[in-house]
């Protein structure tokens, strides 16, 4: 429908009908039999003669029964406006891929895209519109459940990964191409940065932190297409988000740029009242309508006080005509008028969802997102080995992850279903945890090559509302771990988990330990390839592991202070550090092994000066000085050595993963400019100011070689 035709219908709508263009509800109000007014609908403020104005719906999708709800609300639309189906498809629709932050370790762009493509696939033949996805929160706090979302602690990385979401859901024509979805990037803004890293609680922060680190990822998301943004729960400055009309309209719409429809999260605009700045439901639906937000889920501000805040002229029913607009432009550029049943078929759900094409990826995904974290030449496991699984995630399907709606923990396979793949039976030893506790798995153990340890986390520990103040291994992991160092046999540990944990208590206990994070359907078959060779080791760390909680929030690109400590000086007192541990993680940001090794030739600079018309270009060979295949993820840091702010001791601007034979070398090339070099200045400008930087290649965070450059003023 052209657009003009659409401004044609808004006038044809009543008030009721276009706010209800501007509510979403549930499934269970469309799963629901009865049709007389239920609990729910009630509860919504609404009656069975309002349900046919609704314009969305979110948790529903199964084509058949998507074509039934959309045709019977058809029937039933007195303009025959299409309901959008909307759900969380966040790293996978019934195939599900890596946690979000385990995708990131990937450091893949392209295979983030690629994951992204297939649940698209999954999700439009199954009826779906829109996902609720990519979450593009910066987190440095891994206290909060929903870190497991994310993909980091870097802005740049996270600005990376949020177009490929963006791109691999979207494409590049939604009405074209029915097998794509409107992304909707989440959470807008700063919901990563919970005090006390405790699910929901206030944000606090200046406005520049917030534009330097927490804005970048949502601007790219939103220069990269994305059709819809999500409030946040949270507070910014001391206003909730949902209702922070300079958050939503100066920020969001006028200077990012944003003209899609904005979507409440959960409840979000009538939890303005037990945040306090709102005394009812008018109150909070005259805050969010003001917002610009376009979409109510699930509470009942819209539904039972917009008509009246509309006929009262409290709020102008322009601004009402506006919102119906962004919300049936989404309708029309997925071509619902033309066709209200889009993607959905039942014949080709059947033959897309969970293909075995679809499955291949997903082990592809999880093999390229494990982290080795150590190995002191225990790994690869040799295939005559003798081995011992032990631990409570040995033969567990609880592989998806949070966010995983329509996955089957049934179809998942186990790390123990993966191993048998690669060894025996007589040679892969399942032993119980409490037989090694109780010392009575001495003689099942006597000629036993090697103990793998299944540990981690269990799903439901991370995610939303999973925050936890202490981030150990659950339960009596560590004691098992001591446990079983005493058998003197190799060990290696392996995690499934959704967060950075705090290992400083097993990690001199075992000789090899692998981050499998929540892997996916297929994660038991990666770990298995990878700890049996059959896949080196690539992946990266998104995000810091602190050496024990009381370093939270940690990350990499920390400002400078006044007192910085170092080799030299570490043995002074009056330094930033601490009596009782290193400042430094016990993992840093980008770190990961691999089974061969590589080393890093000395930098080349094209310039060591440099003019904001001029680029600098730094190269560095990196050899496989190995006997096996392996990729390394070579990354770029800067430091901006004086600012008109502290600037951090250094900052991502570039990474290449890069794929080497045994003794193969390749160089590899960054290109700098000013623009990377630019930050938000005091005045909130973002610019760059001449001066010298350091510039800083490595294969982490860490391990980096350095020289410096100068940018001249002319
Ligand atoms: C939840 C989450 C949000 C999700 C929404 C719909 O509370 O905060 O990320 O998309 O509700 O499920």
């Amino acid at each position: 429908m052209e657009s003009i035709k659409l401004k044609e219908l808004i006038n044809k709508m009543t008030v009721e009908e276009k706010i209800g263009q501007m509510i979403q509800l549930s499934a269970d109000f469309y799963n629901t039999t009865e049709n007389e007014i239920t609990g729910p609908i009630n509860d919504m403020h609404l009656t069975t003669e309002k349900m046919p104005t609704i314009g969305s719906v979110l948790g529903i999708s199964g084509a058949e029964q998507v074509k039934a709800i959309q045709q019977s609300h058809l029937e039933s639309n007195r303009l025959g406006i299409p309901l959008l189906f909307m759900a969380d498809i966040v790293h996978g629709y019934r195939t599900i891929f890596p946690i979000p932050l385990g995708l990131a370790s990937s450091w893949d762009p392209k295979l983030v895209e690629q994951t992204a493509s297939i649940a698209a696939r999954e999700s439009s033949v199954s009826g779906l519109h829109v996902t609720f996805s990519p979450m593009v929160d910066l987190v440095r706090d891994a206290r909060w459940g929903r870190v497991m979302e994310s993909t980091g602690e870097d802005a740049y990385l996270n600005q990376q990964m949020a177009r490929a979401f963006v791109r691999g859901y979207q494409g590049l024509n939604l009405k074209e191409d029915v097998s794509k979805l409107a992304a909707c990037v989440k959470h807008f803004a700063a919901y990563g940065a919970p005090v006390a890293g405790r699910e929901y609680n206030t944000v606090n922060m200046s406005e520049r932190q917030l534009r330097e680190n927490y804005l970048p990822a949502y601007k790219a998301a939103i220069d990269e297409g994305s059709r819809l943004v999500m409030t946040a729960f949270n507070t910014v400055d001391g206003i909730p988000a949902t209702g922070n009309s300079w958050l939503m309209n100066e920020l969001l719409r006028k200077e990012m740029g944003f003209d899609g429809v904005l979507i409440s999260d959960w409840g979000a605009i009538g939890e303005l009242i037990a945040h306090g700045v709102a005394e009812n439901l008018k109150d909070a639906g005259t805050l969010a309508f003001e917002a610009g937000v376009d979409i109510e889920m699930m509470s009942a501000a819209y539904s039972s006080e917009l008509k009246g805040l509309i006929e009262s002229g409290t709020v102008d029913e322009q601004k009402l005509d506006e919102a119906v607009l962004r919300i049936l432009e989404l309708k029309n550029d997925l071509g619902l008028f033309e066709n209200p049943y889009r993607g959905a078929d039942a014949q080709k759900e059947e033959q897309e969802v969970f293909s075995q094409e679809n499955r291949e990826a997903a082990r592809m995904s999880a093999e390229q997102s494990i982290v080795l974290l150590k190995n002191e030449q225990i790994l690869p496991l040799k295939k005559d080995m003798k081995v011992a699984l032990i631990g409570p995630n040995s033969k567990t399907n609880d592989l998806l992850g949070s966010w995983s709606w329509k996955g089957d923990t049934s179809e998942t396979r186990s790390l123990y279903e993966g191993m048998i793949e690669h060894v025996s039976s007589e040679q892969l030893v399942l032993i119980e945890e409490t037989d090694i506790l109780n010392h009575a798995a001495d003689a099942k153990l006597a000629d036993v090559d090697v103990i793998v340890l299944a540990l981690g986390e269990t799903s439901e520990m991370s995610g939303e509302a999973a925050s936890r103040t202490s981030i150990t291994l659950p339960g009596n992991q560590n004691e098992l771990v001591k446990a079983i160092r005493k058998l003197s046999k190799p060990v290696v540990a392996t995690l499934f988990n959704g967060r950075p944990l705090d290992l400083s208590d097993i990690v001199d206990d075992v000789d090899g330990l692998v981050e499998a994070w929540f892997p996916g359907t297929e994660g038991g078959a990666a770990l298995a390839n990878v700890l049996f060779g059959e896949v080196n080791p690539s992946g990266k760390l998104t995000m810091s592991f602190p050496r024990n909680i009381g370093q939270v929030p940690i990350y990499y690109n920390q400002d400078k202070t006044g007192r910085p400590m170092n080799e030299e000086n570490k043995a002074e007192k009056y330094l930033s550090k601490y009596l009782d541990v290193e400042n430094s993680p016990l993992f840093p940001f980008g770190f990961g092994l691999s089974y061969t090794t590589f080393s890093y030739s000395a930098l080349n600079l094209s310039h060591t000066t440099f003019t904001k018309e001029d680029s600098v270009t730094v190269s560095v060979t990196v050899k496989n000085e190995g006997t096996v295949a392996g990729s390394e993820i070579v990354q770029l840091y800067v430091q901006d050595e004086v600012g008109k702010v502290v600037r951090p001791v250094k900052e991502l601007k570039g990474f290449k993963k890069i794929a080497l034979e045994p003794q193969e070398e390749k160089d590899v090339n960054f290109t700098l400019t000013a623009k990377e070099l630019a930050y938000v200045h005091p005045d909130l400008t973002f610019a760059t100011d001449s001066g010298t930087f350091k510039v800083m290649v490595g294969t982490d965070s860490e391990n980096v070689q350095s020289e410096t450059i100068r940018l001249m003023t002319k």
